[in-house]
């Protein structure tokens, strides 16, 4: 048990108490997700294993089995879900890094510099299409519909976010537009996949869509905060990638529109160079300008809502661990 999930915004977040609530199912996960990984391409298992095998945070799977859990109970459903909504992720991941040309994840080499970016491309497909293969085992039309609009979405996210690079006039409106689409629809499915499978009541599948749509973007508010102010090691991933890639994201959209003209400057160029050099004296403008305090307390009203939402769940200690992990996104620092 732990009474002491359900915490204030400032109470710092223990994680693996949450994580504990679901180790047997995400155990569960596990297992199906190196079932799914075999194939005899060597080079499948061998990426799969590498990116799968020994890292990653597994939030998804568990919002989806925590959620469960707070309706009632785990079938084999959840599980195959989890494991899907994981496995696209994770195809994702191998995509964006590839996209960002980003050399480290989850603390190790990233696949595409270890093995380049065709066979990380080439992987990342193989990881959607069996993520579909698992899910038709399911035998849910709805839950294919919700599935395969995520996965539209997501792409029209990237795509969004690639005609944004290095335009510095992107505006906030629009970065809002790119971070619900490409991060924060994944974590709604998975949430509203739980209720969905649980056949709920449509009010309550619909606050907990509220739920990971709002919890999604806060988490990727704060992705794009530690991008600047993070430790990489802790954070698994290297700081400045966003900038190399000239993306326009919030703490910069903001520190344009709060800095002084040379400040301003400093970050529309850096915007439109797409480069690491000018990292310090952006960050240098970021700080000034206050920008990663006002991008975490967007992430802190987006979590806010998050919370709110869950309020027509019955009290359980699962609901506690959901609020509770609404708030460790906003408050993380890997
Ligand atoms: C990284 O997601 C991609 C974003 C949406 C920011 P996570 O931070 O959940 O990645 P892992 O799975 O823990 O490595
Ligand atoms: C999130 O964007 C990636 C996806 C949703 C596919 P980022 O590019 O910010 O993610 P990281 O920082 O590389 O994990
Ligand atoms: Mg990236
Ligand atoms: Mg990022």
């Amino acid at each position: 048990m732990i009474a002491k999930v359900s915490t204030p915004a400032s109470v710092t977040i223990d994680f693996d108490s949450i994580k504990n609530l679901t180790s047997a199912e995400t155990q569960a996960v596990d297992r199906l997700i190196l079932e799914e990984l075999s194939s005899d391409v060597v080079l499948i298992n061998q990426i799969g294993h590498y990116i799968i095998g020994n890292g990653g945070k597994r939030l998804r799977p568990m919002l989806l089995l925590l959620a469960a859990k707070a309706l009632g109970r785990v079938d084999d459903h959840h599980l195959i879900l989890a494991a899907v909504i994981e496995f696209i992720h994770t195809a994702t991941l191998l995509h964006d890094d590839v996209v960002d040309e980003s050399a480290l994840r989850r603390g190790k080499e990233s696949a595409n510099a270890v093995w380049g970016n065709a066979a990380s491309v080439l992987v990342g497909d193989y990881l959607y299409s069996s993520a579909f293969e698992m899910m038709v085992r399911t035998d849910n039309m709805r839950v294919m519909a919700i599935m395969s609009k995520t996965t539209t979405a997501i792409a029209e996210g990237e795509v969004l976010q690639l005609l944004n690079c290095n335009n510095p006039e992107t505006s906030e409106a629009r970065y809002l537009e790119v971070i619900a689409r490409k991060t924060a629809i994944l974590f709604s499915t998975a949430t509203r996949l739980a209720a969905v499978v649980s056949a709920t009541d449509p009010a309550i599948e619909e606050a907990l869509a509220v739920y990971g749509q709002q919890l999604g973007v806060a988490f990727q508010l704060i992705d794009d905060a530690l991008d600047y102010k993070a430790n990489s090691e802790e954070l698994g991933k290297n700081l400045g990638d966003d900038l190399a890639e000239g993306k326009p994201t919030l703490p910069l959209i903001y520190a344009i529109q709060h800095g002084n003209e040379q400040q301003a400057k400093i970050v529309v160029d850096a915007i439109r160079q797409g480069s690491r050099d000018a990292f310090n004296d952006v960050y240098e403008v970021v700080k000034a300008t206050n920008a990663i305090e006002y991008t975490e307390q967007c992430a802190d009203r987006a979590a806010e809502k998050a919370i709110a939402a869950l309020q027509c769940l019955p009290d359980s200690e699962y609901r506690h661990a959901l609020e509770a992990l609404a708030r460790f996104s906003v408050q993380r620092s890997h």
